[in-house]
């Protein structure tokens, strides 16, 4: 099976399977000399897990990691650094019913017309636990980036048809998404949310929501024409997530119903260190090439495909989580029409637990575009 790897000078492929014995990322191309610690891995690790609770898988797992290779006392070596978590909490028999039926939502069928086989156990490596070995490695891309002060935040701007303020509204507050399990930037829309999703989960349904990402230090000049622009990097890492069915960049959707003129970000003169942050990296402007900055961001910090240093900001959106209890119809291998009921331990939203791994993606394209922009000019 092709397809686990990504990138181009940051190399990543990623391994496992929801209940073999464990998961995890190979990531070739790190710089050496960068200060990592298992805890800049399992901090991340953390925030991926399961809550165990409320309208949370009860999967319940400590997600340790284990550095195999290319760390020595605790700076990176410049050779491949194989990150490990082992899977502790499989409860494979509560998907022996799941062997020959089709779940609706799921890859269950397409991965077996594809393949002729399938680990149906928490399905497979089609399972959200693949996203372990994306948070470990996207853990790795994280430090190095943060050397050069580039910053990746996300939240959840919407859950269950229930919308969070964006930056700039009224009661938008970062620092809240952090203490609620939801991830929701204000205290009161987060317990909305949950109340909705605990009544869900008691009528064995689901929801979808979406993640808001920003990243801020990133300097001007990052992605490549034509088929390697800055923003389709982001989509194409963004929509090879489980359940996510949208990318908008800037604006997004509603830049097709504003004119050019209310659209457009218009440049301002800066001198450096006055306007946008150049990202502490080694990163100047060719000689004769005035800094800008811009009066407002609609384009979400990219034009023309190259990043113009003003944040990087997109929003991601994920349908329901496809395992519901709910009773529904599907067809079983002897193309039976057939009742499915499906237990086992499933998020009502995976929203929440998607946030990190949609940080970890982000930095993996740009710690990959920041190595190939040293290749860039003479
Ligand atoms: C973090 C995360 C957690 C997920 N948890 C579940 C889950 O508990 N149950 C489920 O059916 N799908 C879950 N999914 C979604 C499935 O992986 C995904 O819907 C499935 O692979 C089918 O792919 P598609 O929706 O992209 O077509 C999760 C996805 C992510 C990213």
């Amino acid at each position: 099976m092709g397809g686990n790897s990504f990138g181009t000078l940051f190399m990543v492929t990623t391994f496992g399977e929801s209940h073999g014995p464990g998961c995890g990322a190979l990531v070739d191309g790190c710089p050496a000399g960068l200060t990592l610690g298992i805890e800049d891995i399992a901090r991340e690790l953390r925030r991926r897990r399961p809550g165990g609770s409320g309208p949370f898988s009860a999967r319940n797992e400590a997600d340790q990691p284990e550095i195999l290779s290319g760390v020595f006392e605790g700076k990176t070596l410049g050779t491949p650094i194989a990150i490990l978590v082992r899977n502790q909490n499989q409860r494979s028999g509560d998907y022996d019913e799941l062997k020959d039926l089709y779940r609706p939502g799921h890859g269950d069928w397409t991965w077996e017309a594809k393949y002729g086989i399938r680990d149906h156990r928490g399905g497979g490596r089609s399972s959200g636990r693949e996203t372990v070995g994306r948070v470990a490695a996207g853990a790795v891309a994280k430090t190095f980036l943060s050397r050069g002060g580039i910053l990746i935040r996300a939240w959840t701007s919407a859950a269950a048809g229930i919308q969070a303020p964006e930056p700039g509204e009224t009661g938008f507050d970062y620092e809240e998404a952090g203490q609620n399990p939801l991830g929701v930037p204000h205290r009161e829309i987060a317990e909305k949310i949950f109340e909705k999703l605990e009544k869900l989960k008691k009528e064995g349904d689901s929801a979808g929501g979406v993640v808001t990402c920003m990243v801020t230090g990133l300097p001007p000049g990052l992605g490549d024409p034509v088929f390697g622009k800055l923003d389709a990097r982001i989509a194409a890492a963004m929509v090879s997530i489980g359940a996510v069915k949208g990318v908008e960049l800037g604006k997004g959707f509603s830049a097709a119903s504003c004119l050019g003129s209310n659209n457009n970000d218009e440049p301002i003169p800066v001198r450096i260190g006055e306007g946008p942050s150049l990202g502490g990296l080694p990163w100047e402007l060719p000689l004769g090439i005035p800094a800008l900055a811009f009066k407002t961001n609609h384009a979400g910090g990219v034009l023309g495909g190259i990043s113009t240093g003003a944040p990087l900001e997109f929003r991601v959106a994920f349908k329901p989580v496809p395992s519901i209890s709910k009773k529904q119809c599907t067809v079983d291998r002897q193309n039976t029409v057939r009742d499915l009921v499906i237990h086992g331990r499933h998020d009502v939203c995976l929203v929440p637990r998607a946030i990190p791994v949609v940080e970890a993606m982000t930095a993996l394209v740009l710690a990959d575009l920041i190595l190939l922009n040293r290749g860039a000019r003479v």
